[in-house]
């Protein structure tokens, strides 16, 4: 599909609590298309394998723990698909949580002896190629912040030189922060970003991660992002809420089709 086609078919939004596998298997394709794309030239298809990887069962099942408990701490998983003509797809997928890592002990000391304040990380937001500048990237991240409070400062990580993602979040009123961690260097400019080894496997290039924030009062950015939902054509496209065992139905039975 084009730019500038009309919208045709249903998106459909489910929010994603207990993971069925076929729902898992299609964020991992979908997220292994976005990042191929965005990341050609400059990493192999084996590295983005690392991150995304649909045919590995035990990926999956890691993947699927990972949104279980994230889901069970009030974590949101957002899964857009579209159906047309009895074809469903996944097209997009979109993660944000409250963040404090570490076990309990860790999370009382940066709560109560540094007086942090949980944040919501945006950990991930994915639109397949072939649907992108459509305004489906702004919605999911709309539906997302809209789920958190005002001053939870939403922030979102970039992995490499990924200047659509840096442009995307920046476009929406982000701004590069230093670290909200304890032991976070201070003196270290904020736009400058930290190396991560082995984020796409043992012995590659280490990762050069960004972190970006929501400015204070988060209103700003939602009408900003509301703007450019309705801009993309989003009454063209109605999302119809959908539960997610249904959903997995159906991706399931359109896979079913297709390997036929
Ligand atoms: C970043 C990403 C999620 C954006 O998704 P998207 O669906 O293209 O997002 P949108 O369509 O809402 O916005 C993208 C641009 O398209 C423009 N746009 C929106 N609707 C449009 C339309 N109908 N016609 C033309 N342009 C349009 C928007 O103005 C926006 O421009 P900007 O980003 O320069 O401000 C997507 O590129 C992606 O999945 N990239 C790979 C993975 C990645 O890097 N994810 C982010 C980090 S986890």
């Amino acid at each position: 599909m084009s730019i500038d086609a009309e919208p045709s078919g249903e998106l459909l939004l489910a929010e994603v609590t207990v993971p069925h596998t076929e729902l898992v298997r299609s964020f991992q394709e979908a997220g292994q298309a976005a990042w191929t794309k965005q990341l050609e030239g400059t990493r192999t298809p084996e590295e983005v394998a690392y991150v995304y990887d649909p045919t590995d069962p035990d990926h999956l099942e890691a993947q699927a723990e990972g949104i279980r408990q994230k889901a069970q701490d009030g974590g949101v998983y957002l899964a857009l698909a579209h159906a047309e003509g009895g074809e469903v797809n996944m097209v997009g997928y979109a993660a944000a949580f409250s963040h404090m890592s570490g076990n309990g002990l860790a999370r009382a000391i940066k709560g109560h002896v540094f007086g942090r304040e949980p944040y919501v990380e945006i950990s991930i937001v994915n639109v397949v190629p072939g649907f992108q500048r459509k305004g489906h990237g702004g919605r999911l991240l709309m539906e997302l912040t809209n789920r958190f409070g005002e001053t939870q400062h939403p922030t979102a990580y970039v992995f490499d030189e990924n200047q659509v993602a840096l442009g995307y979040f920046q476009r929406r009123g982000f701004v590069f922060s230093p670290s909200r961690e304890p032991q976070a260097d201070r003196r270290k400019k904020p736009q400058t970003p930290t190396p991560q080894k082995d984020y796409f496997g043992p012995g590659t290039e280490p990762a050069q991660q960004w972190r970006l924030e929501a400015p204070e009062g988060a209103g700003e950015l939602r009408s900003d992002i509301n703007h450019i939902a309705i801009v993309a054509g989003h009454q063209a496209l109605p999302v119809r809420q959908m539960d997610q065992l249904e959903l997995s139905h159906l991706l399931a039975e359109a896979r079913a089709k297709r390997e036929d």
